[in-house]
């Protein structure tokens, strides 16, 4: 006789094959639990960013079934072996993107599993839709900043598509490092609002060459960070000032233009490339620090994330689309349980 085996199911939005939005269906699975060092969060609230849209459309070799979204806030559901200071109940954000780990996100669920080295405790007040929104962008644009370009006071940055989600946190967050300039760079007039204010200058795409002469007073900037790619990153890299220093942090335009080698050497210019999601595993005690510096950060109001757009779960497709679109919002949050 065979005994049952019952499993408790939650909602997830789950993509069987990548492709299209419409890839993203919200069905019910049966729920994950906690291995070694890990933890179970419900969840209430998940970031989703641009990134999220490239796993769905198939742009990275990611086992299927799948479900999305690598940023989440929620209490500790459950621990796994071997893990301390999360007791059940208690506030919780994590970041999911641990790929080397384990080849799953899985933040758009009613129950989410993260390694608990990328958790982080939230004060209990913590606004937790803001801080799913900032989890991600936080920590990258902390290791970008403080640990690899070593941000001084005295130091310009140029932010590439400064009015998207993490361009827009890589500026608040070189403003609160500080940085001398902060100048953000949109592709657009009618994008120029979405730049944040924390911005010394807003430029526009088209204007990059001028304005970067004119702004780097002939020394040239100090650090150029770069989620977009394409010919803006080539233009940008022209125009660092020797020991200065390009951050490639992501390819919005899905254009990897290759940059010139001889312009690094010949200038002294440094090219640093950072995927959080690839490296986690390799240096998990830098992610545990960014992610409570980010924590700190955001509670104290220094790094002055915007309160993002909350939607249902449901609305998941739409959210994507509009990242694609480049009509979305700084940052969107699909509330999970609504
Ligand atoms: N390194 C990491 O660990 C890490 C972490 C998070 C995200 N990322 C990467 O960072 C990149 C940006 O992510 P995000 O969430 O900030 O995206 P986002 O909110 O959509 O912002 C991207 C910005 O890029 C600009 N852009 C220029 N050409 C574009 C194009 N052809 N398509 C779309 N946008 C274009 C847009 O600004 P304008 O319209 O003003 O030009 C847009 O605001 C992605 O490649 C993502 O994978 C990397």
């Amino acid at each position: 006789m065979s005994i049952p085996i019952t499993e408790d199911m939650m909602r997830a939005v789950v993509v069987k094959q990548p492709g299209p939005v419409e890839a993203l269906e919200i069905v019910e699975v049966p729920e994950p639990t906690p291995g070694e060092g890990e933890i179970a969060i419900d969840v209430e609230y998940a970031g989703v960013g641009f990134v999220d849209t490239l796993f769905r459309a198939g742009a990275f070799d990611f086992p299927v079934p799948f479900t999305p979204g690598i940023e989440v806030t929620g209490r500790v559901r459950s621990v796994g072996p071997g893990v301390t200071g999360f007791e059940p109940g208690r506030p919780v954000g994590a970041c999911l993107n641990d790929f080397g780990r384990a080849a799953r996100a899985g933040g758009y669920a009613e129950v989410a599993v993260a390694h608990a080295t990328m958790a982080v405790p939230l004060p209990e007040d913590a606004d937790r839709a803001r801080v799913a929104g900032a989890l991600v962008n936080g920590v990258t644009a902390w290791m970008a900043l403080h640990d690899l370009a070593r941000l001084r006071a005295d130091e310009d940055v140029v932010v590439l598509g400064a009015g998207g989600g993490l361009g827009g946190t890589m500026c608040r967050m070189a403003a609160a490092h500080p940085a001398r300039k902060v100048i953000g760079v949109v592709g657009s007039e009618a994008k120029r609002p979405a730049a944040p204010a924390e911005c010394t200058d807003v430029i526009l795409a088209a204007d990059l060459d001028d304005a970067l002469r004119r702004l780097g007073g002939g020394r040239g900037v100090d650090v150029v960070v770069d989620p977009v790619g394409g010919d803006l990153r080539r233009r940008a890299f022209e125009h660092l000032a020797p020991f200065g220093r390009l951050l490639i942090v992501g390819d919005a335009s899905g254009d990897d233009t290759a940059l010139p080698g001889d312009g690094a050497w010949l200038n002294s210019r440094q090219v640093i490339g950072l995927s959080v999601g690839g490296v986690a595993h390799l240096v998990p005690q830098s992610v545990a620090t960014a992610s409570a510096a980010v924590i700190g950060l955001l509670h104290r109001g220094v790094l002055n994330e915007p309160v993002p757009a909350v939607v249902p779960l449901s609305q998941v497709a739409d959210v994507h689309a509009a990242l694609e679109s480049r009509t979305a919002p700084p940052k969107t949050v699909l509330a999970v349980r609504e």
